[in-house]
């Protein structure tokens, strides 16, 4: 049984006394069942791991550096994150891959040293719009968990999540059907069985992302592949998130 997984990306959002409510807010509500995630700014990181302090609220960071340590201006490392209280890091989040130009090479790298250095990572895939519309979606979903993935031994695989967030729906409101969603979270979990085994792509949680409410997360999360979801708009406010995380509760005690 996989444990339902709710994850707020706060993005470039949010100040410090925000960030701080916020977090406590999540901390008090996150509910037996449910496992709950929060990615802030990470200048906030500190703050909110603090605010989450003693609660079932993991806290991770939005970005990391490939490189251990050295001149890399304006990088943050894993061994940083650790540092600071974060347990994870988002991976190849469609903003870093489409916006900032991240490869998949590059996204390969720092899912590789996420790992290495203790974090768990939550690696994000998802097709443009024309990628869909070109009906090349599961070759580019697959394309990005092959590559993202290489070299990752099966063992690590419980310090991973994987995110499907078809970058047409993040942030415009156009949330992919649950049949739409269902449909690639069940490819995606074919190709990590195809990768390893099926034992350990049953166990794996892929969530879903892409304009995840309050008023359409109940229908996602019944979907049976899909195993939580990354939440990016509707985590930025306690009455939007909370009732996400009860609908992640309540398809779980269904
Ligand atoms: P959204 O963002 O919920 O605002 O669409 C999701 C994400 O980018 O993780």
């Amino acid at each position: 049984m996989r444990t339902p997984f709710i994850s707020g990306n706060w993005k470039m959002n949010l100040d410090r006394a925000g960030a701080r409510g916020l977090a406590a807010a999540v901390a008090q509500h996150a509910a037996r069942g449910v496992d709950v995630a929060l990615f802030p700014p990470a200048v906030y990181l500190d703050e909110v791991v603090r605010a989450v302090a003693g609660s079932r609220v993991q806290v991770g960071g939005q970005n990391c550096c490939d490189e251990a340590s050295g001149a890399f201006t304006g990088e943050i490392s894993t061994a940083m994150l650790a540092d600071v209280g974060a347990r994870l890091v988002l991976i190849g989040h469609s903003e870093r891959r489409h916006v900032y130009g991240e490869s998949d090479e590059l996204i390969q790298r720092k899912v590789a040293r996420a790992l290495g250095d203790g974090l768990h990572a939550m690696l994000c895939v998802g097709e443009t719009l024309d990628e869909r519309d070109g009906g090349r979606t599961e070759e580019v979903v697959a394309r990005q968990l092959t590559s993202g993935l290489r070299g990752v031994a099966r063992a690590s695989l419980a310090s991973l999540t994987i995110a499907y967030e078809p970058v047409w729906a993040i942030g415009t409101g156009r949330t992919a059907s649950p049949a739409q969603a269902g449909e690639v979270h069940r490819y995606t979990r074919g190709v990590l069985a195809g990768l390893y085994d099926r034992e350990v792509a049953e166990s794996l949680r892929i969530l879903y992302g892409g304009s995840v409410k309050a008023d359409n997360a109940a229908e996602l999360l019944a979907v049976p592949d899909i195993d939580g979801a990354l939440v990016g708009g509707a985590s930025l406010r306690a009455d939007l998130f909370l009732p996400i995380i009860d609908a992640a509760q309540r398809t779980h005690s269904a």
